[in-house]
């Protein structure tokens, strides 16, 4: 049978190709009184590659820590999603952690990792299938805040999500709402979906986490500029902007920007942007939850959560949804 996702808001699928999507939310957002590019951008080759790099930096703890979770409660996971499923993971990355389900998973009918990195995405996924040679590995490129659709060929077992690494924490809350609801929708009616996310914690150890002494996330932030000036043709002179990073209480988000260190101007696409001394690109927000606040995100998007768990420190936690 084929799994074709059903959109109940009947989004028509988009004919903007992911370059131009790139072009245009960038002029959107330099033209911004408080200028923004969307975080997603952050991961092209050398981006994926940095993220990497930045799992493995001693103040980046959510990583360690939620493989910590999966391998400490793996089987109980595995358990609360239904046998021979189709496993679709959300922002699959280095596929490290879905490694740790995959072990208790000994039945599934195939493992579709989704990501907008397509070169990463594909070497992850033939990494993957040298370890586990008997597993049927679908890769899609795509966005998954986009209507997208599963692969054709899915066997007729049930669809289940695993969305880990805190990636929720990437979107404001309304959105990471109507994002958890997209979700239910792609994998469709009975769907289970397993989430990582990061918890409040003090203020040093997440300002530390996201700008890390080896100044690996400093390096993850410029990148974006580099990109813009190799896809886009802009010219950002790197060396003048910094890398600032901090955990604002008010709103639970760290929020990483690019500071301007002179006043300057940027050209891109036939348009320049000028940029005052100090003014900043808000580049990302990494939200952080407490248990009970992500419940109530979780149950605005049409989702019950069976079960939780976390660390010992209470530093990360993994959910596992149903509908
Ligand atoms: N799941 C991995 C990777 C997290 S990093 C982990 O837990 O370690 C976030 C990943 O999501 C990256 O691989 C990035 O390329 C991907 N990503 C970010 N936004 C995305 C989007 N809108 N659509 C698809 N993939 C996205
Ligand atoms: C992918 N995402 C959950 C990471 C985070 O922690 O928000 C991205 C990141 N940005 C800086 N460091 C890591």
């Amino acid at each position: 049978m084929t799994i074709n996702p059903v959109f109940t808001d009947a989004t028509p699928l988009s004919t903007v190709s992911p370059e131009e999507q790139f072009r245009d939310d960038v002029l959107v957002g330099l033209a911004a009184s408080q200028k923004f590019i969307p975080a997603k951008y952050f991961y092209d080759e050398i981006g994926s590659d940095l993220f990497e790099s930045i799992t493995q930096q001693p103040e980046y703890y959510p990583t360690r820590t939620e493989i910590g979770i999966l391998e400490a409660f793996g089987s109980d996971i595995a358990s609360l999603l239904p046998s021979h499923a189709n496993l679709v993971e959300f922002g699959s990355g280095s596929t490290v952690k879905v490694r740790r389900l995959l072990a208790h998973l000994t039945d599934l009918a195939a493992y579709v990792p989704v990501d907008v990195s397509e070169s990463f995405l594909r070497s992850e996924a033939e990494t993957l299938s040298r370890d586990f040679p008997h597993l049927s590995i679908q890769p899609v490129a795509a966005d998954f805040t986009r209507p997208f659709t599963l692969p054709d060929g899915l066997s007729d077992g049930a669809v289940a999500g695993f969305f880990p690494g805190s990636t929720i924490g990437n979107f404001e809350p309304p959105q990471a709402a109507r994002l958890l609801a997209h979700f239910g929708r792609v994998l469709g009616r009975g769907a289970s979906l397993i989430v990582g996310v990061d918890l409040v914690k003090d203020k040093a150890v997440l300002d530390a986490a996201y700008d890390d002494a080896a100044g690996v996330t400093a390096k993850f932030n410029l990148n974006l500029l580099d990109r813009i000036n190799r896809e886009l043709d802009a010219d950002f002179d790197r060396s003048s902007f910094a890398h600032r990073a901090y955990f604002a209480p008010e709103t639970s988000r760290v929020e990483m920007h690019l500071v301007s260190l002179r006043a300057q101007d940027v050209s891109l696409e036939g348009r320049r942007f000028r940029f005052s001394e100090g003014e900043t690109v808000h580049t990302e927000n990494s939200y952080k939850y407490t248990i009970d606040g992500f419940r109530d995100l979780a149950a605005e998007a049409g989702w019950d959560v069976a079960k939780s768990w976390t660390d010992a420190e209470g530093l990360f936690s993994v959910h596992a949804l149903t509908r």
